[in-house]
């Protein structure tokens, strides 16, 4: 079997749930996680912006890693990238899709909320995500940027009191809008599942898409035959970042049991 790595990018640390994923799901090949703290955030960059980053960026880690499989563990840029990056590329490409259609089955009420960064927000891919399996329930979004500024920055240290806090306005909005399910459709805000969990109460479920995505990497990986976790295994991997570096990437890789590589340069190898 190629040893050639899976690689996960996002614009920071959202990504890194479906890293850990995997990691215990996968034993024979190498992961490689891209921080692109050189860009961070893309929620707010223009659509071209996006395009043009994500195309560079790809050259850089294709050259770096020579990955068998790249997870675009980021909505902003699988919404706005995913299709560019595939017919410009030829390594596997896998993207993250805001829950809406699990949200849309399971909620009661039919009245769904949805998370994720501005771009997300508004880009026709979430609208048509929305027509295509909730045209059943009453849909509401909410763009919250400087909530993966938050993550960003704070998660190691912030305690549940800062984390309510920086929840509060969406909570609010979502508990107006008597939702019973939430879509976080910004990797980032995984990081926050229990705190929106235990702001909203019982009765919503808060869905991320850390499961579908980590299986459908199996399948390219393994086939549809792989039966999943092997109880205590996990694979090697390694943590870099585009621009900065830090003691708070240092701290989140090795609290994901990652080793820490430093800079994306052109001399950085597994
Ligand atoms: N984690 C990313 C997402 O899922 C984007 C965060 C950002 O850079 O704005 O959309």
């Amino acid at each position: 079997m190629s040893k050639r790595p899976v690689l996960f990018l996002d614009s920071g640390v959202g990504g890194l749930p479906y890293y850990e994923w995997v990691m215990h799901r996968v034993y024979d090949r190498s992961l490689v996680y891209v921080a692109d703290t050189e860009h961070f955030p893309y929620g707010d960059k223009p659509v071209e912006t996006i395009l043009s980053l994500a195309e560079e960026l790809a050259v850089r880690i294709i050259e770096s890693f020579d990955p068998a499989l790249i997870v675009l563990s980021c909505n902003t840029l699988s919404v706005i990238a995913l299709s560019m990056l595939r017919s410009r590329f030829p390594v596997p490409m896998v993207g993250v899709v805001p829950a809406v259609k699990p949200a849309a089955a399971r909620s009661e009420k039919k009245r769904i909320g949805v998370i994720a960064t501005k771009r997300t927000i508004e880009d026709v891919y979430l609208k048509q995500l929305i027509a295509e399996f909730a045209s059943d329930c009453s849909v509401h979004p909410f763009a919250d940027n400087g909530l993966v500024g938050f993550v960003e920055t704070r998660i190691l240290e912030a305690d549940e009191e800062e984390k309510n806090n920086a929840c509060a306005a969406s909570v609010s909005y979502f508990k107006e809008a008597g939702i019973d399910a939430l879509v976080l459709g910004c990797t980032h805000f995984i990081f926050l599942k229990n705190t929106f969990a235990g702001l909203l109460g019982g009765g919503v479920k808060v869905l991320d898409s850390v499961e579908g995505v980590g299986r459908q990497v199996l399948r390219l990986l393994i086939g549809d035959d792989h039966t999943g976790a092997e109880p205590g295994g996990r694979s090697a991997g390694l943590f870099v970042t585009s621009a900065e570096k830090g003691p708070f990437y240092r701290s989140l890789s090795s609290r994901f049991g990652i080793e820490y590589g430093g800079l994306l340069t052109s001399g950085v190898r597994l």
